[in-house]
């Protein structure tokens, strides 16, 4: 059994508010395997954003422990921490997060900014990842003048052009129509055959059973019992 890419052990994340104390993430024990396909549904309010936050280390837990390829982000410093998240990472959000005024190459080379690369190196890759996505002809576009679609796959583009060993995608299909949806996830699926690792938060229990290896459900802030695989 190859050791996971993630691994949380006891993860928990509460949130004080005024005099209310909400658990977001409760005792969440969970191993993601390199190249899994990992669907985590639950829902709304059942912890899955505030999951995959942790997990992409945009947010420290309140207690236990977040392991990447066996080293614990807790151990990380600032400098390394940030570094996980600019090169390891890649990240959709349902409302796509692009910059509004930039194009849609901009926002692509964006996301190598901090890599180190030269600019012209950033440039050829980004319009490669956008080629990729059909978007070759959208380069100079800005967000408002792309369909919803469109922009998805710009965010997309912005995801994998660093070429991250895991995506994280937080409800991408939330804003998009049906065949959009179908084809991010779609997007994501060939993605994942070259061994990339998913990590899916969807409502849509179809999209999760039809392109998921593993699906965790979240419930009240608690992962299902026998680690939420129900589908193997
Ligand atoms: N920053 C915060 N401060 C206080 N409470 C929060 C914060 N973030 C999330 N919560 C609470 O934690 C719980 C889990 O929220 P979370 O956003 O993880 O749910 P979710 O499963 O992603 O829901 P949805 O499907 O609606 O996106 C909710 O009760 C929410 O109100
Ligand atoms: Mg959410």
């Amino acid at each position: 059994m190859p050791s996971p890419v993630l691994k949380a052990t006891d993860l928990c994340r509460t949130f004080q508010r005024g005099p209310q104390v909400i658990q977001a993430v409760k005792d969440v024990n969970l191993e993601i395997a390199k190249g899994e396909f990992a669907g985590l549904v639950g829902a709304s309010g059942s912890g899955k954003s505030t999951l995959l936050n942790l997990l992409a280390g945009l947010d420290s837990p309140t207690s236990g422990e977040i392991k990447v390829n066996g080293t614990s982000l807790d151990s990380l410093t600032r400098k390394e921490l940030s570094s996980y998240r600019a090169n390891q990472i890649g990240m959709i959000f349902q409302t796509f997060n692009l910059l509004p005024h930039r194009t849609a190459l901009e926002n692509v080379e964006m996301a190598l900014y901090f890599t180190g690369i030269s600019k012209a190196e950033r440039r050829k890759k980004s319009i490669s990842a956008l080629e990729r996505l059909g978007l070759e002809d959208r380069l100079d576009h800005l967000p408002n003048s792309l369909s919803g679609g469109e922009q998805q796959r710009v965010a997309v583009a912005r995801a994998v052009v660093k070429e991250p060993e895991i995506i994280f995608a937080d409800e991408p299909t939330g804003n998009l129509d049906k065949d959009n949806a179908h084809q991010i996830v779609e997007l994501l699926a060939e993605l994942n055959r070259n061994n990339l690792t998913i990590v899916l938060v969807t409502h849509d229990e179809n999209l999760a059973v039809k392109y998921a290896d593993n699906i965790y459900r979240m419930d009240f802030g608690l992962l299902a019992a026998n680690g939420g695989r129900i589908r193997e």
